[in-house]
């Protein structure tokens, strides 16, 4: 089966919401300049909450093919959670995509696994697709064991999903060692979790399942480097923190199709 590829760029906590609807505008006209095919590959950006109205009022003025999202939501759907955002508050102002269980909400939060599944939960509840983030830290890669500690942490999230939702679910594999470093995994080291990503899946779920499933590979991507991962048969897109933040370097990474692996 074909899967559409799916650029997202998770602009994490920068830009404020004026900044943020220049971003998404200089993001579209390079695209525009480029008679880009939004048919082709999926473009999401996933501001900061306070930039998703903005966001949206700039998307809709201008009938927009770029989607957005969110980083984060509450496994709550309402009530006395002070701070948190409910999945209908998101649905509300347009999302389509809800980041969970990112390494950095893993990291300063203490989110685990069976938290990120019920967010996923919770942004299937508000018709929005979540991307799942998995992936292993530094000494977890140096022992050899990041395709064993990545599955266990797809096990536990998806543990809270059925094989209704989970094929509708996005999954981003960024190893933590790999964010924000300048450090890319190799594309081979993306493809080789990315496929035993799949592989569980399929035994989860069935092929059904993982031959549907989107599998993002996140970490250091760049214009300089996405083509060769986007080659790897089991990546289906790239989730871009940094290069993001530059509309004209995140219009190239979305045109990957233009450069030569
Ligand atoms: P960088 O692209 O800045 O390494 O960040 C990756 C990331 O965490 C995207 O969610």
């Amino acid at each position: 089966m074909a899967r559409t590829p799916l650029m997202a760029g998770n602009w994490k906590m920068n830009l404020d919401h004026l900044e943020a609807a220049a971003l998404v505008q200089r993001l579209y006209w390079e695209l525009q300049d480029a008679n880009f095919d939004y048919s082709k590959v999926e473009v999401v950006v996933l501001p900061p909450f306070t930039d998703l109205r903005s966001t949206q009022t700039v998307t809709d003025a201008d009938s927009m093919h770029i989607k957005y999202g969110a980083q984060d939501v509450s496994t709550h759907p309402d009530g006395a959670y002070t701070g948190e955002i409910s999945a209908r508050m998101l649905a509300k102002l347009g999302c389509s995509y809800v980041v969970v269980g990112h390494s950095e909400r893993r990291q300063y939060h203490g989110e685990t696994d069976q938290e990120v599944g019920q967010k996923a939960l919770a942004a299937f509840g508000g018709e929005m697709v979540p991307i799942i983030c998995v992936g292993e830290p530094l000494p977890v890669r140096k022992s050899g064991e990041h395709v064993a500690y990545t599955l266990a942490q797809l096990d536990g999230v998806f543990a809270e999903l059925s094989g209704e939702l989970a094929r509708d679910a996005v999954v981003a594999y960024e190893p933590v060692w790999a964010i924000g470093t300048g450090e890319v995994a190799t594309a081979d080291d993306a493809e080789e979790v990315c496929a035993a990503i799949r592989v569980r899946l399929g035994e989860l779920f069935g092929g059904d399942v993982s031959q549907r499933v989107r599998v993002l590979y996140g970490g250091s991507v760049k214009a300089s480097n996405v083509a060769g991962i986007m080659a790897q048969p089991n990546v289906d897109g790239a989730l871009v923190g940094g290069a993001s933040l530059d509309a004209a370097e995140f219009a190239r990474i979305c045109r990957f199709h233009d450069h030569v692996a």
